[in-house]
């Protein structure tokens, strides 16, 4: 096998400062089911977490409420004190249960969970923090300003958001600058095609997730197998090699509890598609995506 090496899909600068390679790792999978709880193989998802480095892997993404708390927890036993590392964390969803998030961006809620996160994860400051979901029972603004004063105060250093729309990354942006964006996107998901489009005419990053289509991508029988049969690759690696030709801002976090699968992903930044096919691949993604949308 070749030498693996994230460092070969390319580099970001988040904020215009800290530099990162593109592909990142989504940590939400290494929970249990429903991301609630301990996951089933603590030690494999362990190995996973400590096989990132040297894989060149050194944007992580992960956030308060994966588990609650258990992934920040396993980042940390695995890979505390980080170095080289951006680990990258979230608040604003609560969890009452498995498969449960609610919202909740009450300024207070998101200090104490900042405050908690610098805890959990051993640090002084966060790297990048983002705003998991903006919470509509609460005024926009209040949660901006709030995000502000994080970044005043020093407990973390770049700011993001999730789930947004342009009108709201314009809103927050007059409080804070918006560092990284994180939607739901993929090659048969394009619902957040003019986000990205915007975020790369302001520099900012753009985090996938769902990649993968939780799976559903990496599975025989897609749009994805002739390119992946041409490559001798798996569809999963066609679809991150896809995303990572989309856009330079383009950060994908394709997230895993498995070292293999991890190995697999990372072996997709040497995909390298001709025009033609990243054409092909865009255009049969797009059918797909407007076949599902509804009328
Ligand atoms: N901002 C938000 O609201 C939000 C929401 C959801 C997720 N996220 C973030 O985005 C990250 C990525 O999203 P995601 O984890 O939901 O979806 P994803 O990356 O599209 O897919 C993950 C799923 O695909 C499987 N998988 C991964 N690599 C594979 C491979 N090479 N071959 C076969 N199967 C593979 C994983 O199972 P195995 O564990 O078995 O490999 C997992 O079930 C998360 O980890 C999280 O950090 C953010």
């Amino acid at each position: 096998m070749p030498h693996l090496d994230a460092s070969r899909s390319g580099s970001f600068r988040i904020g215009g400062k800290l530099e990162i390679h593109r592909l990142g790792f989504g940590a939400m999978r290494i929970t249990g089911k429903g991301i609630w709880g301990e996951p089933a193989d603590r030690a494999e998802c362990l190995r996973t977490l400590m096989r990132l480095p040297g894989l060149g892997v050194n944007f992580i993404d992960t956030a308060d409420s994966y588990g609650p708390d258990v992934s920040e927890q396993l980042i940390r036993e695995a890979l505390h004190p980080y170095p080289g590392l951006l680990i990258a964390t979230k608040a604003g969803l609560t969890r009452t249960g498995p498969d449960r998030w609610i919202p909740l961006g009450r300024p207070e809620y998101l200090l104490q969970q900042v405050h908690k996160s610098l805890r959990q994860l051993g640090v002084e400051q966060i790297g990048l923090w983002q705003l998991h979901r903006i919470d509509p029972k609460v005024p926009r603004d209040e949660q901006f300003a709030a995000i502000k004063s994080l970044l005043d105060q020093g407990l973390i250093a770049h700011a993001g958001l999730s789930e947004v729309s342009v009108e709201e990354i314009e809103a927050a942006s007059k409080h804070f600058p918006v560092a990284t964006v994180q939607n739901r996107y993929n090659l048969v998901d394009r619902t957040s095609e003019a986000v990205l489009d915007y975020c790369a005419r302001q520099g900012i990053g753009f985090i996938p997730w769902f990649p993968l289509a939780a799976g559903d991508l990496a599975r025989p029988g897609s749009l994805l197998d002739a390119v992946a049969t041409r490559h001798h690759a798996a569809p999963s690696q066609v679809a991150l090699a896809w995303v990572l030709r989309r856009s330079p801002v383009m950060l994908p976090i394709p997230g895993t509890s498995r070292l293999a699968h991890l190995e697999q992903n990372v072996a997709a930044v040497d995909i390298e598609l001709t025009d033609a096919e990243f054409s092909a691949l865009d255009d049969a993604g797009k059918v797909v995506f407007e076949s599902a949308a509804p009328a």
